[in-house]
């Protein structure tokens, strides 16, 4: 594992119904559309991943993390288990990055399990893309908070956390194993997505995290 953050690290523990279009640098995501729906042939859009395309994925996973990239058989079963939150980015018409959020198990609580760009896409918000679009999945799904690990030195990473609100709960020595700190962040899915907070009934005796 790379700890000089760039290109090694992923949010570890850490996206609505439907596909998340491509949006403005910055701004909310597009009205959902079918997924085939005919759009320009150079418009960048996000959409859920096809079955048929998980190969391409762990190939873009291992161009974007090498040795900490999810194999393949990991990326087919969080599939099976996540399915339309697993979303991608196709512009031009090939996957230029990747993001997966999660509903967890403490209800309002989700995790941002992965996200990348391919190396010659950066720069061009295709990463604040991906978020805002998995963050629209967790509002979806009545996630509230979202949690994610990251490298405190992968400052392309940290500077987008930072500019969608996420902030430190605490670093966590050896979380990736001996060696391998990570910064735990948070964000509200409220203040990303503007969207209202979701409602929930709370099961007896569960815990108010
Ligand atoms: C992190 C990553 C997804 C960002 O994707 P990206 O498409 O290049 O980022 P964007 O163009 O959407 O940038 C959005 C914001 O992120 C921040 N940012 C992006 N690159 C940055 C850099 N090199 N340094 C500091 N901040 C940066 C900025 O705040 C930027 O907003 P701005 O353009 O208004 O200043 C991409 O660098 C990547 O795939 N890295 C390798 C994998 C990885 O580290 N994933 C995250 C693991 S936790």
């Amino acid at each position: 594992m790379n700890t000089t953050g760039g290109t090694s690290d992923r949010p570890v523990a850490g996206q609505k119904s439907g596909p998340a279009l491509a949006t403005p640098k910055g701004g909310q995501p597009a009205a959902p559309s079918a997924p085939d729906e005919p759009r320009g042939p150079s418009l960048p859009w996000i959409r859920p991943v096809r079955p048929s395309e998980i190969a391409q994925v762990a190939a873009l996973d291992e161009k974007i993390f090498g040795n900490l990239a999810y194999p393949f058989f990991v990326l087919r079963q969080l599939y099976d288990v996540h399915q339309d939150d697993l979303l991608v980015l196709e512009d031009e018409g090939l996957l230029r990055g990747y993001s997966i959020g999660a509903k967890g198990a403490t209800a309002g609580l989700g995790w941002l399990l992965g996200l990348g760009v391919e190396p010659a896409s950066r720069g061009l918000g295709h990463g604040e893309r991906l978020m805002r679009a998995s963050f629209d999945r967790f509002a979806d799904h009545g996630v509230d908070r979202v949690r994610l690990t990251v490298d405190g030195e992968n400052a392309a990473a940290v500077g987008l956390y930072q500019k969608l609100g996420f902030t430190l709960l605490q670093e966590v020595e050896d979380y990736l194993g001996p060696g391998e700190s990570r910064l735990l962040l948070e964000a509200s899915v409220p203040a990303v997505t503007g969207r209202p907070p979701a409602t929930r009934v709370r099961n007896r005796g569960q815990p108010d995290l």
